[in-house]
């Protein structure tokens, strides 16, 4: 892909300038290039990874070594986009694990790490933005919290859900973090952060006010039929165009038999 580079600080800027950012996963080197290819500018290899491409049913099974070898298929797309990646469960408890665990994401070929929690996690933030590496917030639903908290639940409704959700924010920005990922935060309360914060929020289930928007791809694409997702309207239907492709293409290879 030519043009410029995407960087941390450019897609920070985009926010000053009223930009709309709109991020989109990737898990291997095809999606990473065609997604490039369209124009898309921050391409986040998830670890939604568990759950859409390696059958786990949530994400605190995804491993290290996982989220490396698909780092490195994505980034050898070589995408104008930032290749932010995120670090899995358990590998960022303490800030010295933090750093190394995202050293080795950006020697996978990351260009950014994400991680979820708030201010439980600012120590390491801190440092993994000491370490020269940018880091993108995850607030709100947390999935990689899934069976501690019994489900994914909409995060902002309660009151000093909406004002931790606030502090957490403002500490995270503070701390270095170039945006932040809002995920099933409540359109008002999405909103009221994404004004309060100076840098750029990026919803997914959080209403339409927030600085951008992001998507698990396949989720996007319909590919995920199993799935049923309030937030998401899938754009097309790639689950039934495969079913139907495959067995048109095996009546006819069953047909030349005999
Ligand atoms: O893992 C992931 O794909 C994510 C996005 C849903 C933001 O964290």
């Amino acid at each position: 892909m030519t043009g410029i580079k995407v960087t941390a600080d450019s897609l920070r800027a985009m926010k000053g300038r009223g930009e709309r950012i709109a991020a989109l996963t990737a898990y291997d080197f095809p999606m990473t290039r065609l997604l490039d290819e369209a124009g898309i500018p921050l391409i986040l290899v998830g670890d939604s990874l568990g759950m859409v491409v390696l059958g786990y049913p949530d994400t605190t099974h995804v491993t290290m070594p996982e989220m490396e070898h698909h780092v490195r298929a994505a980034a050898r797309a070589k995408p104008r986009a930032l290749l932010a990646a995120d670090l899995p469960y358990h590998s960022y408890e303490i800030a010295t694990d933090a750093v190394a665990n995202a050293q080795r994401l950006t020697a996978a070929g990351a260009e950014a790490v994400k991680a979820e929690g708030g201010r439980e996690i600012l120590e390491q933030v801190r440092e993994i933005v000491a370490s020269g590496i940018p880091f993108l917030g995850h607030l709100g639903m947390l999935p990689q919290h899934v069976l501690e908290e019994g489900g994914y639940h909409v995060k902002g409704r309660k009151e000093p859900e909406h004002q931790a959700l606030l502090a957490d924010a403002h500490a995270l920005a503070a701390a270095g973090a170039f945006a932040i990922v809002l995920e099933l935060v409540t359109p008002r309360v999405a909103k009221e952060l994404t004004r309060a914060v100076p840098v750029p929020t990026i919803g997914i289930g959080s209403g339409p006010d927030c600085d951008g928007q992001i998507l698990v791809t396949p989720d996007l694409l319909g590919m995920l039929p199993w799935f049923n997702l309030k937030h998401v309207k899938p754009r097309l239907n790639v689950a039934e165009q495969v079913r139907a492709v495959v067995r048109e293409w095996k009546q006819g290879v069953e047909g030349l038999k005999g």
